[in-house]
Formats: structure tokens, C-alpha cells, sequence
């Protein structure tokens, strides 16, 4: 954005919001990089593990799963209330939890019970409304140094769509957030998903998925629908299990499927 036009992303009211339950807590604002994720990868790396939260305004190199980009390239026209096409963060921090299991399910949910009652979660990383993809989440980790028990450092990146953007080779036109709470801009966002996001993050270090598996059932897109995994295996999708695997019942009986693996969409789409 222009100086004319400077987003107001309220970093002090973030930062309060979230300090208490992260100590050395700062709070980001980019106007451009290449990744956030990649970003606080870097800093990692470098031996720079405080939590922090890092917002860019533009991405010119935003990532997602399984090597895709986020469509941060060949970005829409501008939208017409002067704001950003896209919410795009990265909240980096040090979790040491028993199991990594279910993470990205855990993030999900919380994101998912933020937005809007309508938004779901596409096992394992998706946030859709009505069969669309509303929003992205990549996690990625570092060695956060020291003892073991010091855990990893975490990278939660995640990216929402605000307004209407190019199907960008998907199947299905993405979904938005201004369809269901009207008028919203990046800075509400993140104020609604900040905080919650972080609670989340501090009771899965504790406790794992199991606080969050009957929550993502509510919000599981999949639910007793017919999928296809990418190994060509049919089956019909029956929830997850305690440790966020995602259960497929096929002909050959009961597959537990986790991320690594394959990926998973609804019989009839196209892709994922
Ligand atoms: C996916 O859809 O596969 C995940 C998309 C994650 C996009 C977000 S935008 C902020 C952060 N920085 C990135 O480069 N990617 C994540």
C-alpha cells in the first residue's frame, strides 16, 4: 500500500493481546517479502527463535503445501475498498508438545471457530466455505536449538482470502471472507484470529490434539463424503482420529491417512 493510504494494523493492540501468554512476544508489519514463512525460516535458522508475528502486505513469493505457491503472484486488480486482496501472516514460536500430531488440525479449528460459523476445515490444512477455499495454513519447523526438551521452532503461515481473487488454476473459484462478514479488512482479521490462534497453539503444546478432535469434527468439510485420495484409493471420509489422522473407509476397510502420505478431495472435484 501507498503512504497515502497506510493499512492501520493496530500492532499494540495485537501485541497486548497475545504478550501475556507469550513472553518476548513482538508484533511485524512488511509492506513487501517474499514469504513470511520463509522469512521466519530464515531468522530461525540464524538462531533467531523469539515468538513474533510478521504480517506482509504483499508476498511476492508466498508458499503453500506440497511445493504450490499462495497466490500472492498475479495478484487481482485492486479491491474496491482500498484494502488488501488477502490476509498473509506468520506467527513464529518455540512448542515443545509431547505429540506433533494434528497441529495443523488444531490451527484450523481455531482459525476455522474465528471467521464465521459457516467455515470448515478441509483436512489437513484447508479452510473452505461451501466446498471453496476460504484460506491456507503451512506450518513448518526448525531445530529451535539447546536441549530436546526445548521442542521446535514453529512457522504457522496463513494466508485468507478477503476478496474475490483468480481461480489460479484450482477448479473451484476461491472462496472470500467479505462473502459472509461484509466489509472486513485485514487488520479486523487478525485482530479476531490472533489471539485465539495463540490459545490454541499454548493447549496444544500441553495437551495435544485430543482438546480439538470433537471441535474439528464439527467443522470436518469431508464428513461421511466421498473422497479420492492421490494413490487412487475411493473411499468415504469418517472424521479423524485421536492423533488427527484422517479416517477413510474403502473397500479394502479402514485407512488411517496422514499428511505426508497423500493428499485427499472430494470424489467429482477436479483438485484439491
Ligand atoms: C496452502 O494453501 O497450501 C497453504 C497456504 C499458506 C499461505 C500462507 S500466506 C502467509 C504464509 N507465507 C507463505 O509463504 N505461506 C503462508
Amino acid at each position: 500500500m501507498g503512504a497515502a493510504n497506510p493499512i492501520r494494523w493496530q500492532a499494540e493492540a495485537l501485541w497486548e493481546a497475545v504478550a501475556p501468554r507469550l513472553p518476548g512476544f513482538t508484533v511485524e508489519v512488511l509492506p513487501e517479502v517474499d514469504s513470511t514463512n520463509s522469512e521466519l525460516m530464515r531468522r530461525a535458522r540464524a538462531g533467531q527463535t523469539e515468538p513474533v508475528l510478521l504480517v506482509a502486505e504483499r508476498q511476492t513469493a508466498g508458499r503453500g503445501r506440497l511445493g504450490r505457491a499462495w497466490h500472492s503472484q498475479g495478484a487481482p486488480a485492486q479491491p474496491p475498498d482500498g484494502g488488501l486482496p488477502a490476509l498473509t501472516f506468520s506467527l513464529g514460536l518455540s512448542l515443545a508438545p509431547r505429540d506433533w500430531s494434528g497441529l495443523s488440525l488444531a490451527v484450523g479449528t481455531s482459525l476455522a471457530e474465528s471467521l464465521h460459523p459457516q467455515v470448515q476445515i478441509k483436512w489437513p490444512n484447508d479452510l473452505w466455505l461451501q466446498g471453496r477455499k476460504l484460506a491456507g495454513i503451512l506450518i513448518e519447523t526448525a531445530g529451535a536449538g539447546g536441549s530436546s526438551a526445548a521442542g521446535r521452532y514453529a512457522v504457522v503461515g496463513v494466508g485468507i482470502n478477503l476478496h474475490p481473487r483468480p481461480a489460479d488454476g484450482l477448479s473451484t473459484a476461491p472462496a472470500w471472507l467479505q462473502e459472509r462478514v461484509p466489509q472486513i479488512d485485514a487488520p479486523q482479521a487478525l485482530q479476531c484470529v490472533l489471539a485465539p490462534l495463540v490459545q490454541a497453539l499454548v493447549v496444544f503444546e500441553a495437551e495435544g490434539f485430543a482438546p480439538f478432535q470433537a471441535r474439528f469434527q464439527a467443522r470436518d468439510a469431508l464428513r461421511d463424503q466421498a473422497v479420492l485420495l492421490s494413490d487412487g484409493t475411493a473411499g468415504t471420509a469418517c472424521g479423524v482420529g485421536g492423533d488427527g489422522a484422517l479416517l477413510v473407509h474403502t473397500s479394502a476397510g479402514m485407512k488411517q491417512i496422514t499428511s505426508s502420505e497423500v493428499s485427499v478431495r472430494p470424489a467429482g472435484a477436479a483438485s484439491a
